[in-house]
């Protein structure tokens, strides 16, 4: 286990790479089962949630090897359907190989998936779309796991009652290979699923976005291997983005995403952000007025995503005016202001206002303890003073290196293996920059 030690203060400048988008490449592990063939995934980031999708896939017959940035996948190892409890439930991810698994052997075991800790996350909506299509699928308690199997799985037309990105991943993985077609309606369209659908096609999968939120899906006899490199990381370029506005400094990204992220850039911009669009790849960010205060309501796609609110807060802290985050797609995702407020930052939760929640939350209201607050305002700017702290989920962990990095004098933070899980070398990026940050092992207590 390894913590961060941090002295704030400094200004960011330089330029480092987004690493390959986490969201992707631990879907193209899974998309690895689908063929006998060789897949070869370019831009794949070196992170721990990866290297755990690789092992689960690996318990179920898939050979790999990493060279440098690539993963070559090739699945010859048996028709093993069943993922270890000890890996597959500290991954959400891990439960997506359910439809590759149904629909090639007919069966999965499956854990009940785990993740980051932003709410009760769970799956009845892949369930649905899967038992829909064919399949049984049982829980049982008393071990943890999903038991499904199915002879074949037959295109469906499926309606999601509510938003779901994984969910509308795990049913186009399923569907792939289905008899027929399958029509998903009031599906997801997160562009990290474009991506996923782009990987598919490139291995002889029948796929189309033949309207907003309905993706068609033609089920093929066999798919292929093939070559693919994944898109970069938003939910990193975000991160670094905001160093730059936060410590006044001039950061530059290459194999920068931000064509895909203009609700970060309508609101970035407006509370004083600047940033400039050097080549295709290429943007540079920076501060370009004095920052101030603006409100933001996570939003599924298009709008501004759960996964940016939390570094967004540590900015807010910094401007002037007072703020609001209204957080609508998990019913858990403030776990960070505890500890911003150790350093001082001005933070309190609120009760949005909202006529019909049931409706509203993209989580299910049910599913949220009624302790738990969708709001929060901050009142700004707040100097920050160092502290020690521990990082719970892994946007959190961002969100205190970010406030470490504005903060007066030496931070700690603990539990840096959450910010792993998603984050390449964020140290090394880092001090590549400018920033006074060490990772040390951390001492047993
Ligand atoms: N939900 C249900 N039932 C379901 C599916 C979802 O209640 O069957 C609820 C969830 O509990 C959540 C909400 O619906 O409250 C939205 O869930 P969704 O399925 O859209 O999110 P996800 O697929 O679990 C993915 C990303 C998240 C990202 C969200 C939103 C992956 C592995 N995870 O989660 O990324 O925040 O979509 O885009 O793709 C992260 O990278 O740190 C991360 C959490």
């Amino acid at each position: 286990m390894d913590k961060l030690v941090i002295g704030g203060g400094k200004k960011l400048r330089g330029s480092l790479t987004i690493s390959g988008a986490k969201n992707v490449a631990l879907k193209a592990c899974v998309a690895s089962l689908l063929t006998d063939e060789p897949v070869t995934i370019t831009n794949v980031p070196d992170i721990a949630d990866v290297s755990l999708m690789l092992e689960v896939v690996r318990s179920l017959g898939v050979d790999y090897r990493r060279e440098g940035g690539s993963v070559v996948f090739h699945k010859k190892n048996g028709n093993g359907t069943k993922v270890p409890l000890d890996v597959g439930a500290r991954l959400r991810t891990s439960s997506m190989v359910i439809g590759p698994l149904l629909a090639r052997f007919g069966s999965a075991t499956i854990p009940n998936p785990g993740g980051c800790r932003l709410g009760a996350r769970p799956i009845d909506r892949h369930i649905e779309g899967l038992e829909r299509m064919g399949a049984t699928i049982d829980y049982h308690s008393d071990d943890g796991y999903f038991y499904a199997a199915a002879d074949g799985l037959t295109g469906i037309e499926y309606t999601f009652e509510k938003n779901t990105h994984t969910g509308t991943e795990t049913l186009i993985l399923a569907a792939v290979l289905a008899r027929g077609v399958t029509t998903l309606k009031n599906a997801a369209q997160e562009v990290e699923i474009d991506d996923l659908i782009a990987l598919l096609v490139s291995m002889g999968a029948n796929i189309d976005r033949t309207q907003s939120r309905e993706i068609r899906i033609e089920g093929v006899e066999s798919l292929h291997g093939t070559t693919y490199d994944i898109m970069g990381d938003r939910n990193e370029e975000v991160t670094y983005a905001i160093a730059a506005a936060l410590t006044d400094g001039d950061v530059t990204v290459h194999r920068s995403e931000i064509a895909n992220m203009d609700a970060f850039i309508d609101v970035f911009e407006k509370a004083g952000g600047g940033y400039e669009q050097i080549d295709e790849g290429t943007t540079r960010y920076f501060r370009k007025r004095p920052l101030v205060a603006v409100d933001v309501t996570t939003q599924i796609h298009p709008g501004f995503m759960t996964d940016w609110q939390a570094p967004w807060a540590v900015l807010m802290t910094q401007a002037t005016g007072e703020s609001h985050i209204h957080e609508t797609v998990f019913e858990r995702r403030f776990s960070y202001v505890s500890e911003l407020k150790k350093m001082g930052a001005n933070i309190t939760f609120y009760t949005p206002d909202v006529e019909d929640p049931e409706t509203f939350y993209n989580f299910n209201w049910s599913d949220k303890p009624e302790s738990h607050f969708q709001g929060i305002t901050i009142v700004g700017p707040s100097p920050l003073h160092n502290a020690v702290m521990s990082i719970s989920d892994l946007r959190a962990g961002a969100t205190l290196v970010l406030a470490a990095l504005v903060a007066e004098g030496m931070s700690y933070i603990y539990g840096v293996d959450q910010i792993d899980r998603g984050y390449e070398a964020i140290e090394k990026k880092l001090a590549g920059i400018g920033a006074d940050i060490q990772r040390e092992k951390e001492e047993q207590v």
